[in-house]
């Protein structure tokens, strides 16, 4: 269990996240158990990026909670750069951003930004330095002192991604956060993280239900079944040599090729089938 790792027991292993036959059971109603997660075994290293993709209800969100110590596993265990999930959200160690933007609306652009900032002491003069380095990298320079409801919905994404950019984590952790968008938006954003994933070096753990998001954005994708969650099977999706993530290889033979078998893997199985797949 995670609870048992001291915070001192700290053993730097070049993941960014270990975890090891991670189960989670929830107490249902009238006594049924609902187990969420059953032995997951993951590592995604540091500066990789790694998406979880599977039906609704397979356990994405709650690995994703247990990650970021909102939640705690049954069995197994789960560490954050060889640290307990406490410690590493205690030493900051990664970013959230979810389906919702989640801002503030009677706070500006750059006030969203920075609100991290300002909860952890850093001094106003730092602060502003980094919003501005952070608007910058989202494209927002120009919208510091609009409010969130004066932007569009991607726009409002972009303002959560800088928000959960504004400590340098090491890690993001971003469940569905294009999910409310549009086919044209959505890319663009997707272009966007690959670009900030390049030049921050974080590695990410990113939901989804879009099979051709996944395999855009991640250098492997873990597919998942239905209750009780488990790892069918984990693709490699990294562009080959020649290849780099951009509208060109959104046309590639290889980038069909691994969207064909990730579907294969989610709609494949006979459980998949019986309970009807909700992902695309
Ligand atoms: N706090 C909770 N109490 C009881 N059951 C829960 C709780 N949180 C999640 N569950 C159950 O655990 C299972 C996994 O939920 P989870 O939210 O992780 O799924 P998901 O894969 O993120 O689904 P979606 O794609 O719809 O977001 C579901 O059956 C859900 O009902
Ligand atoms: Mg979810």
């Amino acid at each position: 269990m995670t609870h048992a790792l001291t915070d001192d027991a700290v053993t730097k292993d070049g993941c960014a996240i270990r975890a090891s036959g991670v189960g989670r059971v929830f107490a249902g109603t009238k006594g049924h158990q609902v187990i969420a997660l059953d032995d997951v075994h993951l590592e995604v290293a540091e500066g990789e990026f790694v998406s979880l993709i599977g039906p609704s209800g397979c356990g994405k969100s709650t690995l994703l909670r247990i990650v970021a110590d909102l939640d705690h596993p049954t069995s197994g265990s789960l560490t954050v750069f060889g640290k307990s999930t406490h410690q590493a959200r205690v030493d900051q160690d990664y970013g959230i951003a979810f389906q919702q933007a989640g801002l503030l609306p009677w706070r500006t652009v750059a006030a969203n930004v920075g609100l991290p900032l300002e909860v952890h002491g850093v001094a106003r003069s730092d602060r502003q330095t980094r919003v501005e380095e952070l608007l910058e990298l989202v494209g927002l320079t120009d919208f510091a002192r609009s409010y969130p409801d004066q932007l569009s919905g991607g726009m409002q994404q972009r303002v959560a991604i800088a928000r959960a950019l504004a400590e340098s984590p090491r890690l993001l952790l971003m469940d569905e956060p294009f999910g409310a968008l549009d086919e044209i938006t959505r890319e663009r954003m997707q272009a966007e993280l690959v670009r900030i994933c390049s030049e921050t070096g974080a590695a990410v753990l990113f939901v989804t239900h879009s099979i051709p998001e996944a395999v855009f954005l991640s250098d492997r994708v873990v597919v998942m079944t239905p209750r009780p969650g488990r790892i069918i099977e984990i693709v490699d999706s990294r562009p080959t040599a020649g290849h780099a993530r951009d509208d060109e290889f959104r046309d590639a033979e290889e980038f069909f090729h691994t969207i064909a078998r990730v579907r294969e893997l989610l709609h494949g199985g006979p459980v998949a089938a019986a309970r009807g797949v909700e992902t695309r």
